[in-house]
């Protein structure tokens, strides 16, 4: 193992761990208690985290491999119908964020956009988010949702990791 492995290893590893310690406290075990102390906002984030099937929360990464192609699938779309809210980067200052209250997610804000991992992510574009105005885009394919799931993680640069990760196998 060159040096650089051992540091993506151990990025895993940490990514593994995070995920099953949330993945715990939404099956209930953790009693909401992790709710205390957090802003109503990431509140909200949480509670919106537990609705989402497990199969979905424990998901690290898409099952749809970030190529060219998908990349720019995702960005056609992201382009037609999530600028409005998201912005052209995705930075959550499209055009009728003004009007939201929550304001649309900023991928780019890590702290925040990274609660909802990829199968999260795929299913909040499916279903919306109830209470927000994160609208259901329940008449995208599943590809078509898959495919801007990887446009978001491209936004926020974190694909070339994933794409690294894919050609190990
Ligand atoms: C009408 C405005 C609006 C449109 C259009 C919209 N969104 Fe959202 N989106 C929101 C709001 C509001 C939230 C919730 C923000 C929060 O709770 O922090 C959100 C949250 C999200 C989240 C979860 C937060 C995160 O950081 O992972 C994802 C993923 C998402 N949107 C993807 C999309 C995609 C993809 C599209 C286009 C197909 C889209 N949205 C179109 C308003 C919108």
């Amino acid at each position: 193992m060159n040096k650089f492995s051992i540091y993506r290893f151990l990025f895993f590893v940490m990514i593994s761990m995070a995920l099953s310690t949330t993945t715990c406290l939404a099956s209930g075990k953790g009693d909401h208690d992790h709710n205390h102390g957090m802003s109503a906002h990431m509140q909200a984030m949480h509670a919106l985290k537990d609705k989402v099937p497990k199969d979905y929360q424990i998901m690290e990464r898409t099952p749809i491999i970030p190529d060219q192609e998908s990349l720019q699938r995702g960005a056609d779309i992201f382009q037609g119908q999530c600028v409005v809210c998201h912005g052209q980067q995705g930075k959550g200052n499209g055009p009728a964020a003004k009007s939201l209250n929550p304001k649309p997610a900023n991928f780019l804000d890590q702290e925040h956009s990274a609660i909802y991992g990829p199968g999260e992510k795929f299913w909040i574009i499916g279903n919306g988010s109830g209470e927000t105005g994160m609208p259901a885009f329940s008449s995208l394919s599943l590809i078509d949702r898959w495919d801007l799931v990887n446009h978001i993680y491209q936004l926020q640069g974190t694909e070339a990791e994933m794409e690294k990760h894919e050609h190990e196998h």
